[in-house]
């Protein structure tokens, strides 16, 4: 099983990955190898954590491009490192249908709060917790979910909570969010992997 992780910056998601998923998946006995890096970004963060790695990395461009043209981007690179799981860590940009057809429930992603609330088109980053905060919330937390073709909907593999306290703001919010992904992304992955 050959993995591919897309993400478009930082990167920390990607960085727990490529250190906790070879260990995890030798203790369940799976198969299953990150030989891929893919970014939109050139200036992306995760390209120098492949690079420490020794992970292949490709990036793209996706501006100025149809979908019929894009897709065939993303499917002849997948296809030419024989990727079999895609996973996506902070990846920003929608992934054409025809890609989602070509992986059915092989393209998981993790959304940071607990969809099918605030999920959705331009729900992402602060905004999700701007809107978790503003709205009274008591809990928040992550969703680890197959991709299909609407934004932020697919089947829900995973979701676990952190309550929010006196006084949480969107920016600690989104510190404690991002610890959860830490501790759980690597896990859901390799459960994915049969
Ligand atoms: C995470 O909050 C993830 O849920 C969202 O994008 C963020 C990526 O963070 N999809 P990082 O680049 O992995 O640090």
């Amino acid at each position: 099983m050959n993995i591919a992780i897309f993400a478009s910056g930082g990167g920390s998601n990607s960085e727990v990955i490529i250190k906790t998923l070879p260990k995890l998946l030798e203790e369940r006995k799976r198969e299953g190898k990150i030989t891929l890096v893919l970014t939109n970004n050139a200036k992306a963060g995760v390209l120098d954590i492949a690079a420490l790695n020794k992970i292949p990395t490709e990036i793209i461009e996706v501006k100025n491009k149809q979908e019929g043209e894009l897709s065939n981007v993303y499917l002849d690179i997948l296809s030419k490192h024989k990727i079999d799981l895609i996973v996506l860590a902070g990846y920003l940009k929608k992934i054409p249908a025809l890609v989602i057809q070509a992986f059915p429930q092989k393209i998981i992603n993790i959304h940071p709060a607990l969809l099918p609330a605030y999920g959705g088109a331009g729900m992402y980053g602060l905004r999700v917790h701007e809107a978790v905060v503003n709205a009274g919330e008591k809990q928040s937390g992550i969703t680890i979910h197959f991709v299909d073709e609407v934004y932020d909907h697919g089947e829900i593999i995973f979701q676990a909570t952190c309550l929010l306290e006196e006084g949480e703001t969107a920016k600690s919010l989104a510190t404690k969010v991002l610890a959860l992904e830490h501790s759980h992304y690597s896990n859901v992955i390799a459960n994915a992997i049969v």
